[in-house]
């Protein structure tokens, strides 16, 4: 048996013909960072008093949920070896550092009358760690992982939602608010509150075009609550609260046909701007398109009332401009079509809209970041955005360390945040999701989207930088996107 040893260069050419470097240079005080979550790295999962999850009871329950049968148990092992991840943090020049925090590893039960001391040590930890080396921490202080004991008392369908975050919130600012200054409230509302529902994600449910509309408007009531509370009572910290949306630009299959055209704007408006609006709009409230749809649907359906909730004229008010900064996660343009089978008595999210996304459009072309611009340009446009942060820009392909794609996906991507700043959007930060590889949700283990390899089989989950973090690391320290990007790769074949 031959083993061949190659080593080759390799070239990637960004897509930057006729300009120069110094056109593609961040600001000295831009925040270059990557992200993680805790349920997707921790581990630890019933740990020093951790309460259970609704991702810990859905998939310990019905593990065919998620495509592997695999769980986040013991996930990226990152409870107990968050120093090596701060570590890499600082090796690919990173100034910032996008963590969550565990609800149940702080309130086991969800509630503030038992505050677990292990689970407020472990963030403190983090977090020192973090400012010791220079890293200046962003903190999600919800990224699905609710307490399993609220979902039993309704989760996120209950209005009590926004009582208890606030009471949890209020411990975090008084745990960690004294260092940390970027806030984010909830990550991905239009992510979790849609698929939670539509049977695929936590709690599983099967309440399309219903539990989905109450999650919404329970998560931007939560929000807007959390934001007046920091107002009123930790204003004295100086710190920053953002709100983070799952974007896309959604692109008409057929782009000859009006009628799409028209259904991939509504779209956009339903999936977006249906948390957009009433936070960073003059009027606030649900677009109003939006709330005509689902209202007539409704009607024709024999609900007495529309299935999309109504905020009172106080809600508008306290909604409205409830966030210091856009929290902009991107990943793929979506390519949508008309749906064929529309029946008027089928009441989900998706038959309010009219259109469908093509599946084979994700695995076809991943790498759209015109599709990036266009969703940033037109909110910018739409919208007041005081500030925008991406806080998940990324790629998932199925592993290994020669991660080509990724890095031709950094390099573009990062071209043209630099192209946004040149044309005065006010972007102030960028994080590549993610640091590392780790459980992907109802994808399990099968997407990979580190530019951090993690070995699973390995009791140690030994961490490997790919070849995406080279580049990475060279932009993330000289603060300049290349024209090109050059390395060697090391192929080994029997
Ligand atoms: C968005 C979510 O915030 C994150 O948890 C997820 O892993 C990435 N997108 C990739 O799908």
């Amino acid at each position: 048996m031959n083993i061949i040893n190659l080593v080759l260069t390799l070239t990637i050419i960004g897509s930057t013909a006729g300009t120069n470097e110094s056109e593609h240079r961040f600001p000295d005080d831009f925040i270059l960072g990557a992200a993680t979550s805790a349920y997707q790295i921790e581990g630890a999962w019933n740990v020093s008093n951790r309460g259970e999850s609704i991702w810990d009871r859905m998939i310990h329950y019905k593990p065919q949920k998620i495509a592997d049968r695999s769980n986040g148990d013991i996930a990226d092992n990152s409870y107990y070896q968050y120093k090596e991840d701060i570590e890499l943090i600082q090796q690919i020049g990173a100034n910032a550092y996008r963590i969550s925090l565990s609800w149940p590893r702080i309130l086991p039960n969800g509630f503030n009358n038992s505050v677990n001391r292990e689970g407020i040590q472990y963030y403190n930890n983090v977090i020192d760690e973090m400012l010791e080396k220079n890293i200046t921490p962003f903190v999600t202080i919800y990224h699905w992982d609710l307490p399993q004991k609220l979902q039993d008392l309704g989760g996120w369908e209950n209005p009590e939602i926004s009582n208890w975050f606030v009471d949890y919130a209020r411990v975090v600012f008084s745990e960690f608010g004294d260092r940390v200054k970027h806030w984010i409230t909830i990550n991905e509302p239009n992510i979790f509150c849609i698929f939670g529902y539509h049977s695929t994600d936590a709690p599983g449910l099967d309440k399309s075009g219903r539990g989905d509309y109450t999650c919404g408007h329970n998560a931007l009531l939560t929000h807007a609550k959390t934001y007046k509370m920091y107002q009123d009572e930790f204003k004295n910290q100086q710190g920053k609260l953002g709100f983070v949306l799952s974007f896309s630009w959604v692109v008409p299959q057929n782009p000859d046909d009006p009628e799409e055209v028209a259904g991939a704007k509504l779209s956009w408006q339903f999936w977006y701007s249906w948390f957009l609006h009433p936070i960073f709009s003059n009027e606030g409230d649900y677009p109003r398109e939006m709330k005509e749809r689902i209202a007539n649907y409704s009607s024709i359906q024999g609900f007495s009332r529309s299935r999309l909730p109504q905020f009172t004229e106080n809600e508008i008010t306290l909604v409205k401009n409830s966030a210091d900064y856009l929290g902009f996660n991107f990943y793929t343009a979506r390519y949508e079509t008309k749906l064929t089978d529309y029946d008027i008595n089928n009441v989900s999210f998706q038959h309010d809209i009219g259109m469908i996304p093509i599946d084979k459009a994700f695995t076809k072309d991943r790498c759209t970041p015109w599709a990036m611009s266009k969703a940033m340009r037109h909110i910018n446009k739409e919208f007041i955005i005081p500030e925008f942060y991406i806080t998940e820009n990324g790629y998932w392909d199925v592993g290994g360390l020669n991660d080509v794609n990724r890095a031709e996906y950094y390099l573009l991507h990062l071209t043209e945040v630099t192209k946004l700043l040149n044309e005065g959007l006010n972007i102030r930060g960028y994080f590549a999701w993610s640091l590392l590889d780790n459980f992907e949700w109802s994808y399990g283990y099968t997407q990979k989207f580190g530019i951090i390899s993690v070995n699973f089989m390995d009791p140690k989950r030994a961490r490997t930088p790919k070849l995406s973090s080279k580049l990475i690391t060279q932009i993330y320290k000289s603060k300049i996107v290349p024209l090109s990007f050059s390395t060697t790769i090391n192929i080994t074949t029997i």
